[in-house]
């Protein structure tokens, strides 16, 4: 007896979805859409009119998006992808192109910009498929939350005092320790947090001052040794607060410079192996680092207060970031010493310049020098303090790993000792 002959049918791609495709280029669009017509269905964005809204992501209800990395488009595939991921983390982004035409250059931008896989069209349509349906399987599975991304590669987030003086090392320092000390549970064990700070503030050193945290490895020497550094470099070298959190700080008397070529590299290193690395950045160092710690930036946070000097100084900031092309959903306003009783409300700055505010925290003179004093942070010894408080929004931001413990263990009593829903999403 003769076996059912095996149905193909030669109009039906194989996987019953539809997916998003950035590229600036028709033809390659096209191109793309034949090549894959078997496989799944393509749906052209033209990425010159990319503006980044949810209103594509949310018509199209995107899960997989594919980015053209071909030769000459990378870089603004890289941004938008960029900003792909700060809209909608939980999308998995793939780059698309053919490896071999420039010789695998595509791919490692593509690698570079965080995505998940590089669909190369000159591959067979096996190994297209396997990768389309692992790539939606992870995004099924995908962790609420969880960063759209290949290789394991921690957040960068710039904390930037639109002035000297306004409480941005006090931030760093307060967040940076926070971080590191929220614990896997020991339902769902796993390795804690691995925090790093970079203290290149307006007064440098002040990061480590207040985290009582010395040494002789500076960022500098750091900047030196670029390709060396490693997790056993960091392990031994690098000087850590009681919290866990690693300290890269620079002493007074050293100027740095970051404009150089290494900070690129050095900070890809450390964000392989960092979960989180938090930048105290002087805010007259913003021109040098535009191509670097700008570019590379998840999050980038101005902090003001509410007098007239950071007005026009925080105005002066968001020039630069538009001059560095980085003015964008990245972003936003942190409004410090914060006195509702007095001068312009946070909200109102956020509506006068156009940006987002993430947080207000709150005057807090006293207890925050007391402590500082002390050689201890304010949430060691008044974790209900409205300071340690009023960061909640912001610890909210950081993709961390034991986040997902959020409603167990170690993490649920953080969140009740900061008395609110930490990790809420906006
Ligand atoms: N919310 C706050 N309320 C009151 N005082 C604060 C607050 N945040 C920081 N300060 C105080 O402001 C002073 C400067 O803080 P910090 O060193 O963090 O500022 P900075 O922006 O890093 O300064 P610099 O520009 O010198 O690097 C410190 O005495 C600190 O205790
Ligand atoms: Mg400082």
């Amino acid at each position: 007896m003769q076996a059912n002959p095996t149905v193909v049918t030669l109009t039906k791609p194989a996987l019953d979805s539809t997916l998003l495709l950035y590229s600036p280029d028709e033809n390659n669009a096209q191109r793309f859409s034949a090549r894959l017509r078997s496989l799944v269905m393509l749906s052209w964005c033209d990425s010159n009119q990319f503006s980044a809204s949810r209103r594509v992501l949310d018509a199209h209800q995107a899960r997989l998006v594919l980015l053209d990395f071909s030769k000459g488009y990378t870089d603004a595939s890289a941004e938008i992808a960029r900003q792909l991921m700060a809209l909608d983390p939980g999308l998995v982004l793939l780059g698309i192109g053919s490896a071999a035409s420039d010789r695998g250059a595509g791919v490692l931008c593509a690698m570079r910009a965080g995505l998940r896989d590089f669909i190369d069209i000159d591959a067979g349509d096996d190994e297209i498929l396997d990768q389309l349906k692992t790539a939606l399987v992870q995004w099924r599975t995908a962790a609420d939350g969880q960063p759209a991304r290949a290789v394991k590669r921690g957040q960068l987030v710039l904390i930037c005092g639109v002035r000297p003086g306004l409480g941005s090392s006090t931030l760093t320092a307060h967040l940076g320790a926070l971080a590191a000390s929220i614990k896997p549970s020991a339902v769902a064990p796993a390795s804690a947090n691995n925090v790093m700070l970079l203290d290149l503030g307006h007064s440098s050193g002040d990061v480590s001052l207040y985290l009582g945290t010395g040494g002789d490895f500076h960022f500098d020497d750091a900047l030196r040794n670029a390709n060396r550094i490693d997790a056993t470099l960091v392990r031994t070298a690098v000087p850590r607060h009681v919290s866990g959190v690693a300290v890269l700080g620079q002493p007074r008397e050293r100027n740095i410079s970051l404009g150089g070529a290494e900070v690129g590299p050095l900070l890809e290193r450390l964000l392989t192996m960092f979960d989180l690395v938090l930048c105290d950045l002087d805010s007259r160092m913003l021109d040098d680092v535009a191509h670097t710690l700008l570019k590379m930036a998840d999050e980038i946070w101005l902090v003001t207060d509410q007098s007239i000097g950071s007005m026009v100084a925080l105005d002066a900031c968001l020039r630069q970031l538009e001059r560095a092309q980085a003015r964008d959903l990245r972003v936003s306003l942190v409004v410090n010493r914060h006195d509702e009783a007095c001068g312009i409300s946070g909200a109102r700055i956020a509506e006068r310049f156009s940006v987002p505010l993430l947080a207000t925290l709150p005057e807090r003179s006293r207890p925050l020098r007391t402590t500082a004093n002390r050689g201890s942070l304010l949430h060691e010894t008044a974790p209900n303090d409205l300071y340690v408080r009023a960061l909640a929004p912001l610890l909210d931001r950081f993709r961390l790993r034991t986040k997902r413990d959020a409603g167990r263990g170690g993490l649920r009593m953080l969140i009740n000792r900061l008395g609110g829903n930490l990790w809420k999403r906006r």
